[in-house]
């Protein structure tokens, strides 16, 4: 479904990202693991048009993605939980899953206020926020309040439901887990293999490579800009360096 092909990120004179490339099939759960600064961030921005690419090329299906807007590979079907969820604290947490459908409302292209209003309406809108709501009732719980004053593992709910809101074909999620208590960690990986079970496409990007293996079907190893090491995650987690390198403590 998702073809990465000798992708580089350059920023300024420095390439954060060296002729990486791999593949996700479709019904996959994906990790990509790395150290601190290895570039998966660069990557994952990449493939959803956040950062440009140097050189390489990006498919999703018979989609080329390479070079999109961010705006055209949601449309295509990404969906993207960046890095440090970037929910927009001073709205509500109803008006940010509203945002995560904005692309879909924007395809009627008919002006500013008839489609957008038109489109709140919407049989298709309200079916997304309600499956939203069902995976996590606490969104809807605190639907009018602001997102800011979500705790961190709300807020990490808040992303993936805005992600979902445009009703993606895959999703990508960058360290979803990151400062979670265990718990919130389990009940995020959890679910993610639910998901997978539904019917979505994954890449995860995860700091607990223990936890992230136990729900992937395959994993990248990423050093240096570089993919370095892939197998399926039955494969990594028997790796001696993946196991001396980033298998320590797991919380999940
Ligand atoms: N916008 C930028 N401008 C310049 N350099 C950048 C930029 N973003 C990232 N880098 C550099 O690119 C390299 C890869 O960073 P990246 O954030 O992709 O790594 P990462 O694997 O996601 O790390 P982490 O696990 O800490 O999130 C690092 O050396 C980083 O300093
Ligand atoms: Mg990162």
């Amino acid at each position: 479904m998702l073809k990465v092909e000798s992708v580089f990120v350059i920023y300024g004179r420095s390439s954060a990202v060296r002729e990486a490339s791999l593949v996700v099939n479709e019904g996959e759960i994906v990790t990509l693991i790395g150290a601190n600064g290895a570039g998966k961030t660069s990557l994952m921005n990449a493939i959803t048009g956040v950062v440009p690419l140097h050189s390489g090329n990006i498919w999703l299906g018979s989609s080329r993605l390479t070079g999109l807007p961010s705006y055209e590979t949601v449309r295509l079907g990404l969906g993207y939980v960046p890095e440090g969820r970037q929910i927009f604290g001073s709205m509500s947490v109803k008006d940010n899953l509203t945002l995560g459908a904005y692309t879909e409302c924007a395809k009627t292209r008919l002006g500013a206020v008839g489609p957008v209003g038109w489109f709140l309406r919407s049989s298709v809108f309200q079916s997304r926020l309600k499956n939203v709501y069902q995976l996590f009732p606490i969104l809807e719980e605190r639907s009018r309040q602001k997102a800011g004053s979500l705790s961190g593992g709300e807020q990490q709910m808040l992303a993936i439901g805005r992600a979902l809101m445009s009703s993606p074909k895959m999703l990508l999620l960058d360290e979803p887990s990151l400062g979670l208590a265990p718990n919130l960690v389990r009940d995020i990986l959890r679910l993610l293999r639910r998901l997978r079970d539904e019917g979505l496409t994954i890449l995860l990007v995860e700091q607990d490579a223990n936890a992230a293996l136990k729900i992937a079907d395959r994993g990248y190893v990423m050093e240096r800009g570089r993919i370095t090491i892939e197998g399926t995650a039955k494969e990594l987690m028997g790796n001696d360096q993946v196991r001396q390198a980033y298998l320590g403590k797991s919380v999940a």
